[in-house]
């Protein structure tokens, strides 16, 4: 081993490092099951965006989206689960600790950036200032996208919690509701078919275009995550698995503490 390695190992394993408990492991569970539904989700939403282009039949049709609305369940309820967590965790998982704002919040920011560019790094327990917009904008997004959703679900395929209604909204008299068929215009009231088309068209309008600024908020997010690891060290992305940062001095936001 060199001279340089060597010192570089010792200062490793010097005692101006430490272990800091960062993310519990809701907010972690939380965090990866998100990503592979998320991915999932784009996967499915990107072929029923083309299902034209790939020739995909009605069949096909009502396949995609039954697949992409039970990954959307998942999706949900653990979104659901992870905003009931930021009221009840503790503090790594709370509002306080992502919210951007609040007394301080614009100085800070000011300082994290001024001191970023300058080469002298901050490093954060939870987020940083900047990381903070971006998970606030990420949940806010992934909301939308779960709320217009699950209408779609019910409109699209008449799957739960709003496809009872819509069934019984679109039934042509005389079919009972909890018979109506995806895809299947001779089971549905013409006027109340197209009275339904029409209150749907704005959700399937913000889940399009909520698609895109989600796919461009996650880059920039994934971008960050990697510039800032690089610049200020701290083991972000290990940390999201292990829960726990090294870093080399103490945390800016070192009034938090999770373990
Ligand atoms: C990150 C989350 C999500 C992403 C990225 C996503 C993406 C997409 C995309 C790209 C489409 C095609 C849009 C179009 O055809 O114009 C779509 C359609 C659809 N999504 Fe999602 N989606 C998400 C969450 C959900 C959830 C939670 C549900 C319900 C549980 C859901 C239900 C639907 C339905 C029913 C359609 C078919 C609408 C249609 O094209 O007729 N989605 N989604």
């Amino acid at each position: 081993m060199t001279a340089e390695k060597t010192q570089r190992g010792q200062r490793i394993g010097s005692a101006d490092l430490a272990v800091y408990g960062a993310w519990d492991a809701s907010v972690r569970w939380f965090h990866w099951i998100n990503v592979l539904a998320v991915i999932g989700l784009v996967a499915v939403g990107v072929v029923i965006l083309n299902a034209k282009l790939l020739g995909v039949t009605d069949d096909g049709m009502v396949l995609l989206k039954t697949v992409h609305v039970w990954i959307g369940y998942v999706f949900a309820v653990n979104l659901l689960w992870r905003l009931v967590w930021a009221f009840i965790g503790g503090p790594g998982a709370h509002w306080r600790s992502f919210l951007p704002g609040g007394r301080g919040y614009v100085a800070e920011a000011r300082t994290y950036i001024a001191d970023f560019i300058a080469g002298r790094p901050r490093q954060y327990l939870g987020h940083n200032p900047l990381g903070r917009i971006a998970v606030t904008l990420l949940l806010l997004l992934m909301v939308i996208q779960a709320v217009t959703g699950l209408v779609l679900a019910g409109t699209d395929i008449f799957y739960p919690p709003f496809g009872g209604f819509i069934t019984e909204w679109v039934a042509a008299s005389g079919v009972p509701p909890d018979t109506l068929v995806p895809y299947t215009p001779a089971l549905y009231d013409e006027a109340a078919w197209d009275a339904m088309r029409s209150f749907r068209k704005p959700f399937i309008t913000v889940h399009y275009y909520n698609f895109y600024v989600l796919i461009t908020v996650i880059i920039i997010h994934i971008l960050a995550v990697v510039v800032t690891e690089v610049r200020e060290g701290g083991n972000l992305v290990s940390a999201m698995f292990t829960g726990k940062k090294l870093l080399s001095k103490p945390p800016s936001d070192s009034a938090r503490s999770d373990g």
